[in-house]
């Protein structure tokens, strides 16, 4: 059966999809979580101390929920790279980790792509012939996906753009008895040359070419119109797109056709940008990340995934 209360599960969950308002409640912060390093890392223009090892991990949350913090995406990026679907099992640890230090009052939603586990770095798997495998990259996302929810993920938010990976997800999720367990689908998600301090964090680098062939191209907006369908037709509960300021234009289009809520990911190399006008004297920070969120809420964002959901209250929001 359809569910739709995954979205009115709790109070984090009702505040972030409310459509009128803006605050703390519609930012996401993004976490990642490192195998295999001993201290909090910082990574080029990102911030402090993004790549955290589990050890840091929890207390990094502390500050952020008494910072605030609502909504969480976290990343998991584990040491070892395979390619028969294994190299989860670190993610699995971050996300028990992460679920004991929330209360009811905030939301973790977990990074599902194979990118950074990956022994090519892409974001599916490879047939022995050296095409993309597929079939098996769905069953593979597909488990790692329920042992996200087993782990105690309040939602999945798959970011491979392989086709039809919302509908598997959501099958298996419902198989596994975690119907209320919600999808963030990366529904219009482009091939970007703004990703790139993200792949320094998330060690997720192709090895070898590029993400074209599944990512989208920019000079196309019907390709993204139809990419958010098909993932609101296969049961995502929200959508996105990405990078948020250069697709600010299929917002409210997206949102018009699926009548989903579609959130903006503000990503990597978009915060770096100011990030380094800042550092150069020649923005003020807090000024400009204020104001690019408000666009993005002007251009009806229904939520925006941020580097700085963690400032937010430090910029007056509540
Ligand atoms: C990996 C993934 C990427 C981002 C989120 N998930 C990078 C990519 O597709 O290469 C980008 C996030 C950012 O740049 O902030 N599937
Ligand atoms: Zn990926």
């Amino acid at each position: 059966m359809k569910r739709l209360q995954r979205l009115r599960r709790t109070a984090a969950l009702r505040d972030m999809v409310a459509e009128v308002g803006f605050g703390q409640a519609q930012l996401v912060q993004p976490l990642f979580a490192v195998e295999g390093i001993t201290a909090a890392e910082p990574v080029a223009g990102i911030g402090e101390a993004v790549r955290q090892p589990l050890t840091t991990l929890g207390a990094q949350v502390d500050r952020d929920l008494a910072a605030g913090v609502r909504q969480f995406l976290l990343f998991g990026v584990g040491a070892s790279r395979a390619d028969d679907g294994a190299g989860h099992e670190f993610t699995c640890a971050a996300v028990e980790t992460v679920r004991r230090r929330l209360g009811r009052d905030a939301t973790l939603w977990v990074d599902t792509c194979l990118c950074s586990i990956t022994t090519t770095g892409h974001c599916h798997l490879h047939s022995p012939t050296g095409e993309a495998d597929h079939g098996r990259t769905l069953e593979v996302l597909a488990r790692h996906a329920v042992d996200y929810a087993a782990a105690g993920a309040h939602g999945i938010a798959p970011s491979d753009m392989n086709d039809g990976r919302t509908a598997t997800l959501r099958h298996a999720l419902d198989a596994a008895g975690h119907d209320l367990v919600a999808v963030m689908s990366y529904s219009s998600k482009f091939a970007s040359h703004l990703y790139g301090p993200f792949r320094t964090a998330a060690g997720s680098a192709p090895r070898h070419g590029d993400r074209r062939s599944y990512q989208l191209d920019v000079r196309s907006r019907r390709a993204a119109l139809e990419a958010s369908a098909r993932c609101a037709e296969e049961g995502a509960d929200l959508l996105m797109v990405k990078p948020g300021m250069s697709s600010i234009d299929l917002i409210a289009p997206i949102t018009e056709l699926t009548g989903k809520p579609v959130g903006a990911y503000q990503v990597s190399g978009e915060y770096a940008g100011l990030v380094l006008l800042a550092r150069e004297g020649l923005i003020d920070f807090d000024a400009g990340l204020l104001e690019s969120w408000l666009v993005f809420r002007r251009a009806g964002a229904a939520f925006i995934i941020t580097y700085g959901a963690r400032r937010a209250h430090d910029l007056g929001l509540v």
